[in-house]
């Protein structure tokens, strides 16, 4: 998240800037819109992009900015996301549970428990009767079970694809659409040569009375425990669901293509539901902070980048090395490796984004945006976006993720021996995808630059054509040829920011979750640059939240050494399961 600035304070502003609420109503506003947009990409591309990197790949290079990506999007969306969104009143639900000092440490020692349980997910896992290396996830199944017997009682239990879990507490109303609170039960592996580096070891579960350590203590136990204790509190209070809630918990959300658990829970559940049969998703993600930019604040992700791998092959005759060409193999890929590092993606803010929206909050409600923020939001409008994406990109490496498409070269692979020339040099290449792009606009820009070097070195060039590798090296073995790895995802859809839903959601955040000495939080759309298993739930509903509930401060460490997550955070998460579920059960408006 972005970091505070110890810049002096402006006032926070009370009024927006959203200099294009006029044009809007023009006649012909979209095309406005388009080209202020356009105007604002085309003067921003990033310093390291040159003149001297055009001429050195021979000719110009056309940065796909996608110029219609405008077209992608409603104008009373982009209108409405250029705003902070209107903040409902507290919602607070039929009974708060505050937990006794005897349910407090029974809930600690279940969620030591949960971590104890090593479920590590690989990404080359076998079916699960079969790879022995599943066999931690039916002991976290049956140790569920015993642990939450109520609940098991009560829900219709289904394991989907024998791992994935799915918990069905049927409401009595069954016009009314299911609420669907999911987390992920697999965590990322903990490799033996690490554990020296661990403070304690990663499957100790080990509580210092303020944190609780270990792989998965963070990411994702504590919310996947949270929901099963909140859930039991109420049945056990006699609580009887009017609407039917339900938990989804996948077992491969962290494996690179993640399709054995919510990839098939998702599908599952669209067929018994629908289309937009789900009222909302809560899913993991960020939380509340006592400091945006001053102000204690509840970031929801409400956006999520897109994602996409390739691999890049650079086939070249072999031979001798006693008679090399002027570029190997290696020294083609070593020219397109360096020619998309050279020519980033234009660094972006538009309306398009959920920081965007953030940053119009703390310029309305937080006491500490810094004035080269403030000032330019307040004085230029709309216009102030592209300066506002320069300043950010140049705060962190993170915040650079944050406006703008990034690529990133991981693996590479080429040449056997030294005396001998690489015929097949591999490269693999992520992409994280800005909301303006899309899975084509970034297609088109790779196959901008690497068909330009491919010319320049006499090769063909096959870009995404889904050539048969094999076969074509048979038949041709000299050529550049860009693949998809896995399934590319496009910039996921914005969750509405106005409406019963989003007043149900911010609202019970308000109540259940106060700022300190009772302060009410401001509820912000926030985006997130990894994507999380609720991509799967998509067609089930428009009202998709990764939202934890517990301070971001509160987390460390997730997917390296020392994972660690904050009792009192973890508690927070208890308590705002318990309110959601309550007012959810409660809403009567629009679906
Ligand atoms: C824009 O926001 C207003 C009020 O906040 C809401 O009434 C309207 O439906 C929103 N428009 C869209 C397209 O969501
Ligand atoms: C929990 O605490 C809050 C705030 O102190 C209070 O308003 C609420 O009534 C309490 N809930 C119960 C069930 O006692
Ligand atoms: C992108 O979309 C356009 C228009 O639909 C299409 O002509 C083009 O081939 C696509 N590019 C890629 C790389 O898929
Ligand atoms: C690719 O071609 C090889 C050899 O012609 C064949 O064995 C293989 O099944 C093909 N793979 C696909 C995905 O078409
Ligand atoms: C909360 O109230 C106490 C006592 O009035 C005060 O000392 C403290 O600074 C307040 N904290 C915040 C974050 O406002
Ligand atoms: C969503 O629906 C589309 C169209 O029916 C389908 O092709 C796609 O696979 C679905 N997505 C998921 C994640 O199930
Ligand atoms: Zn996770």
């Amino acid at each position: 998240m972005l970091e505070k600035s110890n810049e002096s304070l402006p006032l926070p502003s009370s009024q927006p800037y959203h200099s294009y609420r006029n044009k809007a109503s023009t006649k012909y506003p979209k095309i406005l819109l388009g080209i202020l947009f356009l105007l604002a990409t085309v003067i921003n591309f990033s310093p390291s992009f040159s003149l001297n990197n055009i001429k050195q790949y021979g000719g110009y290079v056309s940065f796909v900015d996608d110029e219609n990506w405008i077209d992608r999007f409603e104008q009373d969306d982009l209108e409405n996301w250029s705003k902070c969104p209107k903040q409902p009143k507290p919602l607070y639900p039929n009974t708060i549970w505050n937990l006794t000092d005897k349910e407090k440490s029974k809930v600690i020692s279940t969620y030591q428990k949960a971590v104890q349980i090593p479920t590590e997910s690989f990404d080359d896992n076998g079916e699960a009767d079969e790879d022995p290396r599943w066999k931690p996830f039916f002991q976290f199944q049956n140790w569920l079970k015993n642990t939450f017997p109520l609940a098991h009682a009560t829900a219709n239990i289904e394991y989907i694809n024998t791992l994935g879990i799915l918990a069905t507490f049927e409401g009595s109303d069954p016009s009314l659409k299911p609420l669907l609170l999911m987390s992920h039960y697999d965590v990322v592996p903990a490799p033996k040569d690490t554990f020296d580096r661990w403070t304690y070891p990663p499957f100790s579960g080990y509580n210092d009375e303020t944190y609780i350590w270990g792989r998965g203590a963070a990411d994702d136990k504590p919310l996947l425990i949270a929901q099963w204790e909140a859930i039991t509190n109420l049945l056990e209070n006699g609580f009887k669901p009017r609407r039917t809630i339900i938990l989804s918990h996948g077992h491969d959300e962290e494996e690179v293509f993640a399709r054995r658990g919510q990839g098939q829970i998702a599908p599952f559940l669209e067929k018994r539901y629908g289309k937009n049969g789900l009222l909302m998703v809560i899913d993991e993600g960020s939380g509340t902070t006592d400091d945006f930019y001053g102000t204690p604040f509840a970031i929801a992700g409400m956006g999520e980048k897109g994602y996409m791998d390739i691999v890049i092959s650079v086939a070249t005759a072999g031979g001798h090395s006693s008679v090399p060409p002027a570029h190997s193999g290696i020294g083609i890929m070593s020219q397109i490796v360096t020619a998309l590092e050279d020519n980033p993606f234009p660094t972006k803010l538009t309306p398009a984004s959920p920081l965007l929206t953030s940053l119009q909050c703390a310029s309305e409600y937080s006491s500490n945006l810094p004035s080269k923020y403030s000032k330019l939001l307040k004085k230029e409008g709309p216009k102030s976006y592209p300066k506002l994406a320069n300043l950010i990109s140049k705060e962190s490496l993170k915040e650079k993720a944050m406006v703008g498409t990034t690529a990133a070269v991981d693996v590479i692979q080429g040449g056997l021996k030294v005396n001998a020339l690489p015929e097949l040099v591999n490269t693999l290449i992520n992409f994280r995808i800005d909301f303006t792009e899309s899975i084509n606009s970034t297609q088109t820009h790779v196959n901008a630059l690497i068909s330009k070097i491919a010319k320049k070195n006499t090769l063909n060039y096959y870009g995404f054509q889904n050539e048969n590798i094999t076969s074509l090296a048979d038949n041709e073995d000299k050529y550049v040829k860009v693949d998809l790895l896995g399934l590319p995802l496009e910039p996921a859809p914005r969750t509405p920011q106005s409406g019963g839903i989003w007043e149900l959601f911010a609202g019970t955040v308000k109540a259940a979750i106060p700022g300190p000495n009772g302060t009410e939080r401001i509820v912000t759309p926030y985006m997130s640059t990894g994507n999380t298993d609720c991509k799967m739930y998509y067609n089930l509903t428009k009202n998709v939240y990764r939202f934890m509930g517990s301070p971001t401060e509160g987390s460390f460490n997730a997917h390296t050494v020392d994972e660690k997550f904050s009792i009192d955070g973890y508690l927070q998460i208890i308590k705002w399961i318990h309110a959601i579920i309550q007012n959810s059960d409660a809403y009567t408006g629009e679906e």
